[in-house]
């Protein structure tokens, strides 16, 4: 089986490389990625020869067609994945995430190729703290931000290369994933490195935001759930009922590291802020009896914790001009 995951020398896709190396030994894999701010080859350095690297833009034809006519299967990770980011300049979610995924389905639609698109369950929207509901593969489409539009947007064109021309393609939504090498500009690795730097944890707004969240192996491990048993042309949503509020996240992670967990600033909102995001993963379950391995996110979050204390020299390069930027827009409110 000849793989190419594209975006793979990011956060989720180098895990996936990883991943695949480890349970199915015998895959040849192919990552394309551009490296942007995101993307490392040392996030690859334990499997570097067993991987072939390509650098490139999955937005540019030239680049993409002969790499998928050389593929069985086209796992699709590349993307501009921040919300920030994308509130700051929409300009590269709308290239990378709308542009790339039409360049990869017209190639994988030419060449015959089977393909997996990795989106997200930020395509619905967002629920209210007391609905009793939570998505479903049935929940209309309702994104927020220019990011979670682009990826809304890269979602339905898949559906229509699936209807319209017959592409043999499957879509996961997952929920928030978390874990080693996230970039520090994310969540938990920003409240985890600020810790470790004597800085306080940063929450936004009044922190009562709900993410949903899934350690990153339970993620991938889904993704090739899907990939070898789910049904061509379905949408299967990712998530392990892991429900927390950002405040709850903090206090979680200053206790967890010895601090008092009371010891956080609160920042300017987030603009257009998704309140919640919940999964019903039940399709996935029961249809292909996916189950997470993790079982709490207490155990998932200390894990990841001393993935960062023992990593410095990972994510130290980055963290001073991260913060920088973040100061730029964000006051401390209390
Ligand atoms: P990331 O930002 O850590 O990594 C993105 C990777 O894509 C980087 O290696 C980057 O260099 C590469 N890339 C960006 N633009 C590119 C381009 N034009 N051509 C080729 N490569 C390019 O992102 P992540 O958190 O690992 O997310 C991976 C995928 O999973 C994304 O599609 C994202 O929407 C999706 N997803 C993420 C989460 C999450 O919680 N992080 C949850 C659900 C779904
Ligand atoms: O739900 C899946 C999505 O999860 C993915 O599609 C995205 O790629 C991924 O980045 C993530 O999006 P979020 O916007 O939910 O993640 P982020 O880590 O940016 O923020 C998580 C929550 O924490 C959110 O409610 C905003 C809040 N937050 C974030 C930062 C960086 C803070 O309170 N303080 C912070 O410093």
């Amino acid at each position: 089986m000849r793989v190419l995951v594209t975006g793979g020398a990011g956060f989720i896709g180098s895990n996936f490389v990883r991943c695949t190396l480890a349970t199915r030994p015998d895959t040849e894999v192919t990552v394309l990625d551009a490296l942007t701010y995101a993307g490392s080859r040392a996030n690859l350095a334990e499997v570097a020869d067993r991987v072939r690297f390509v650098e490139g833009d999955v937005a540019d034809a030239s680049v993409v067609a002969p790499l998928v006519a050389g593929s069985d299967l086209v796992v699709h990770f590349a993307a501009e994945s921040h919300n920030d980011n994308s509130l700051e300049d929409p300009s590269p979610f709308v290239r990378t995430n709308l542009v790339g995924t039409f360049t990869l389905l017209e190639a994988a639609r030419r060449h015959d190729v089977r393909y997996h698109h990795v989106s997200t369950d930020e395509v619905y929207g967002d629920l209210e703290l007391d609905d009793p509901t939570r998505f479903t593969e049935a929940t209309p489409y309702a994104p927020s931000s220019p990011y979670s539009a682009s990826k809304a947007g890269s979602d339905h064109l898949v559906r229509a290369w699936v209807r319209s021309f017959g592409l043999r393609a499957t879509i996961s939504n997952c929920s928030n994933s978390y874990g080693p090498r996230q970039h520090v500009e994310k969540f938990i690795p920003r409240q985890i490195t600020n810790v470790i730097d004597g800085l306080r944890p940063k929450l936004y707004g009044d922190g009562l935001n709900v993410r949903d969240w899934i350690h990153v192996d339970d993620h991938n491990d889904a993704v090739w759930t899907i990939v070898e048993r789910g049904r061509v042309g379905e949408t299967y949503l990712v998530g392990a009922d892991g429900e927390v509020n950002n405040r709850d996240v903090v206090r979680m992670v200053l206790e967890l590291m010895g601090r008092d967990p009371d010891d956080y600033d609160r920042v300017t909102d987030r603009a257009g802020h998704d309140r919640r995001y919940a999964i019903e993963a039940g399709k996935l379950r029961s249809e292909l009896g996916w189950r997470p391995r993790y079982e709490t996110f207490r155990d998932g979050l200390a894990a990841t914790i001393e993935w960062y204390r023992e990593n410095e020299a990972w994510w130290r390069p980055v963290k001073e001009a991260t913060e920088a930027r973040y100061a730029r827009s964000q006051q401390v409110l209390s």
